[in-house]
């Protein structure tokens, strides 16, 4: 049995192939962030469409994301909540910002979906401030570094049964090589050990494989 890198991404190609139906707006979120020169690092299909089944699972309404690039998740969070439901997604940088504006538009959900332009430490503690109606899932993707503290604002934003995942929880392995103190690596290791002890959680973590290397998610919920 072939258990290369290339395996993981041609035993995706035939899951997405199979399960994913993508329509032209989901496949264009992705084209248009390669064509903008965005980094390829948006979630792989089949991991957008567990991402919204979690959604519908949860009878999720809104949704919160940490990390925005061209949308492509955010599209997926939107058509899981559907009309009726919100999706709030932070991003820092105001080009992806447009790309994903663009991107929504195209995908029939820019009605649904709220992009807070900023340092999602700054956006995360605004709506904290604001008292905003809390969110039934969160999905923190953005700087690693800041994951813990991304897992403390949101614990302001939530209820008991919310729904908390995050991406990147493994990364190759970094996360368990001790010569690596890279702050994005302990910033994951940070989260998952909040994860582990906070007693507002309980939460596990996924590695996977696929078109995305070797990696995996961390989901908690609120108690
Ligand atoms: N969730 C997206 C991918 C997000 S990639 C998807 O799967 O389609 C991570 C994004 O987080 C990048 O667009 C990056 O610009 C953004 N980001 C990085 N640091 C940030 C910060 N401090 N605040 C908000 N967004 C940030
Ligand atoms: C990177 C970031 C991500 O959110 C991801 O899913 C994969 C890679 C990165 O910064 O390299
Ligand atoms: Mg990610």
């Amino acid at each position: 049995m072939d258990t290369s890198e290339q395996a993981w991404s041609d035993v995706d190609a035939y899951l997405v192939d199979e399960l994913v139906k993508q329509d032209d707006a989901l496949l264009a979120a992705r084209s248009s962030a390669r064509e903008h020169g965005l980094p390829p690092i948006e979630v792989a299909p089949n991991q957008g469409a567990f991402l919204a089944l979690v959604t519908r699972i949860a009878h999720a309404r809104r949704v919160l994301e940490v990390g925005t690039l061209a949308g492509y998740s955010a599209i997926w969070f939107a058509r899981a909540v559907g009309a009726g439901g919100r999706v709030t997604t932070v991003e820092l940088d105001p080009r992806h910002a447009a790309v994903a504006r663009e991107n929504f538009e195209r995908a029939g959900v820019a009605d649904l979906v709220d992009v807070e332009v900023g340092p999602a430490l700054d956006v995360l503690a605004r709506l904290a401030e604001q008292g905003v109606e809390p969110y039934d899932v969160v999905f923190i993707d953005a700087d690693k570094a800041n994951m813990p503290a991304y897992l403390e604002l949101t614990l302001r934003l939530v209820r008991a049964g919310s729904v908390i995942v995050g991406d990147n929880m493994v990364r190759s392995g970094a996360v368990i090589d001790q010569s690596n103190n890279d702050p994005e690596v302990q910033g994951v290791r940070d989260f998952l050990h909040a994860i582990g002890t906070d007693p507002r959680l309980d939460g596990t973590a996924l590695q996977t494989v696929g078109s995305k290397g070797w990696d995996g998610f961390a989901i908690a919920v609120v108690r």
